[in-house]
């Protein structure tokens, strides 16, 4: 199926506008995931699909079409360094900051299919396990996308993605589902609460702010103005000593933001 430039154009600037995605560019990549599920589903022409994705009132071909255009590319301990800071920095100074309320509110807001969160939940159990009393230690994670979010919620992973792992957390948190898969446990998957989120969304209203929050590896589909506004929105959600983490080849520009940069792709809200 052919697509016109006005169709092409129409996409880029639908996607651009509703989900902050700049596909400029990308002609082949949106022909080469949309084409099959098109044609499959009995659509003349990327217009006509367009025009479900507008008009439908359930967001079930927005969503598909999220599905397809979406690039979720992730795994276990990406960006180790983030993880050993979470562990040697930002939790011992929330032990003692959130010593009172024993709960620590963090939020992984581009998802994907889990990696990043369980990452998180298992640095954090290995960390809370040996403090006295019982901290709530149950983040967000949130995706545009709804099938990286079934993904993530089944947790359910090839044992070649935990080869990267510590031993210990591959004996303690998994379990074989069979031969060749692992299932992250129960009590580590109980811990995430999966959600649908959109980062374009005007509302971000919260019940608390976030003590920490992961947002790696999205903004660089997003222009510069979006981002922008974003890294605003994301100083609104945390909580006065909450701690930023981007993506480490993304960039924030440091004059347009009131987080405080502590070294790159790690920013502070100190007030
Ligand atoms: C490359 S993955 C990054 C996953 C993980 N954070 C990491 O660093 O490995 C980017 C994710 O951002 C999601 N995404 C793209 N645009 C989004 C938006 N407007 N709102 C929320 N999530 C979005 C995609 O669906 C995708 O799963």
């Amino acid at each position: 199926m052919e697509i016109t430039d006005k169709e092409y154009k129409s996409i880029v600037d639908y996607v651009k506008s509703n989900y902050g995605i700049n596909l400029n560019g990308k002609k082949t990549l949106i022909t080469g995931r949309l084409q099959n599920y098109l044609v499959k589903n009995g659509y003349s022409s990327y217009s006509e699909f367009l025009d479900k994705v507008k008009s439908s009132k359930t967001g079930e071909e927005a969503n598909k079409m999220l599905n397809y255009l979406t690039t979720n590319h992730t795994y276990f301990l990406r960006e180790q360094l983030h993880f050993n800071y979470l562990r040697d920095v930002v939790l011992p100074f929330l032990l003692k900051k959130e010593s009172a309320t024993k709960s620590i509110k963090l939020w992984s807001c581009a998802c994907s299919t889990g990696e990043e969160p369980y990452t998180i939940v298992m640095t954090m159990e290995d960390f809370f396990k040996s403090q006295p009393g019982k901290w709530d230690t149950r983040i967000l994670a949130t995706d545009i996308s709804t099938q990286v979010l079934g993904k993530a919620r089944e947790g359910i992973y090839l044992n070649e993605q935990l080869e990267v792992l510590p031993d210990r957390w591959r004996k303690m948190y998994f379990q074989r589902h069979s031969d060749v898969e692992s299932r992250v446990k129960d009590e580590i998957r109980n811990k995430v609460i999966y959600k649908q989120f959109n980062l374009m969304s005007a509302n971000y209203s919260f019940k608390s702010k976030f003590n920490v929050i992961f947002i790696r590896n999205v903004m660089i589909y997003f222009d510069e103005q979006t981002k922008r506004q974003i890294v605003d929105k994301m100083y609104n959600c945390l909580d006065i000593g909450g701690y930023l983490f981007t993506g480490m080849a993304e960039v924030v520009d440091k004059t347009a933001t009131k987080l405080k940069y502590i070294q790159p792709s790690i920013y502070q809200k100190i007030n």
